[in-house]
């Protein structure tokens, strides 16, 4: 038996779902008194690409901070893979350190250490989290470096990459630990528009390999023809979700609608 059925926690069949690698349910967060996400309820298929839009202030960063536990959660229960976290219960050590070894995380400001070469930058974790050793550690970061187009840079320090390349290395240092759903915080939204396109495309390629991802973004291109179902929030809650194009061209929900509308004619 594995953990989650011998949890003490009962879980309803929705989250027990075996065809879901990452469950939430009657996920809710509160900063003292003020609700910042309400009852929020989705489920992620492996190998599904989620595209999370909506307004500014929605609680789409707050969502995956609370996915992962940086944030966590003030009700509801996460589940990814057999790792189940009840936001009354206080988590075991354990149990984050094995849910957060499941879920890698791009943000925005991409956080690379300017003391560490690019290749340092993303080795050090793997070291670190996994206990790789310095070859192994180093292999497996000029393969993703390699993957990104970016071997030629390893040796120089991130200073002296631009913000797209920042960014790859970023996506890198997090596949580096072998993640099993990558979570991205509008991984473009610092970035010109033509910088952009070479981390879009990175995200496009790591998609059609079958990486099970969540992306926050304002990308609505990316967002109709990379993923594959786009969940919309406002004010905390999930207003809409479904297929990518669907939302997109034919929302149903009219505070949707005037988002979309709004965004387009940016
Ligand atoms: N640490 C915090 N303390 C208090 N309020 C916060 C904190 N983090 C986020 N918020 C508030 O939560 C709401 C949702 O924020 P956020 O999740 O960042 O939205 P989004 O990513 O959709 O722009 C905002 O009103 C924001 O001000
Ligand atoms: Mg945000």
């Amino acid at each position: 038996m594995n953990s989650m059925t011998t949890s003490t926690i009962n879980l309803s069949k929705k989250i027990s779902d075996p065809s879901a690698v990452l469950c939430i349910e009657g996920v809710g967060k509160k900063f003292g008194t003020i609700r910042v996400l309400e009852d929020v309820d989705f489920s992620l298929r492996s190998g599904e690409v989620v595209a999370i839009i909506g307004p500014s202030g929605s609680g789409k960063s707050t969502l995956l901070r609370c996915i992962n536990q940086l944030e966590p959660p003030t009700e509801g229960i996460i589940r990814v893979g057999d790792v189940v976290i009840d936001a009354t219960k206080t988590p075991s050590k354990q149990d984050l350190a094995r849910l957060q070894k499941k879920l890698g995380m791009v943000f925005q400001s991409f956080n690379l250490f300017p003391h560490l070469t690019v290749l340092e930058n993303v080795s050090l974790a793997q070291r670190k989290v996994l206990g790789r050793s310095k070859r192994e550690a180093d292999d497996r970061s000029m393969q993703l470096l390699t993957r990104v187009g970016l071997a030629a840079k390893a040796g120089i320090y991130p200073s002296r990459c631009s913000g797209g390349q920042q960014q790859r290395i970023a996506i890198s240092r997090a596949l580096a630990l072998d993640p099993e759903i990558m979570l991205f915080d509008e991984p473009t939204s610092a970035l010109d528009p033509e910088v952009g396109l070479e981390v879009l495309a990175v995200m496009r390629e790591l998609a059609d390999s079958g990486m099970t991802m969540i992306v926050v973004t304002h990308e609505m291109r990316f967002a109709e023809q990379v993923s594959d179902r786009v969940v919309v929030m406002a004010e905390g809650r999930i207003i809409e979700q479904g297929p990518s194009k669907e939302v997109m061209r034919n929302p149903q929900n009219e505070r949707v609608q005037r988002f979309l509308t709004a965004v387009r004619d940016r």
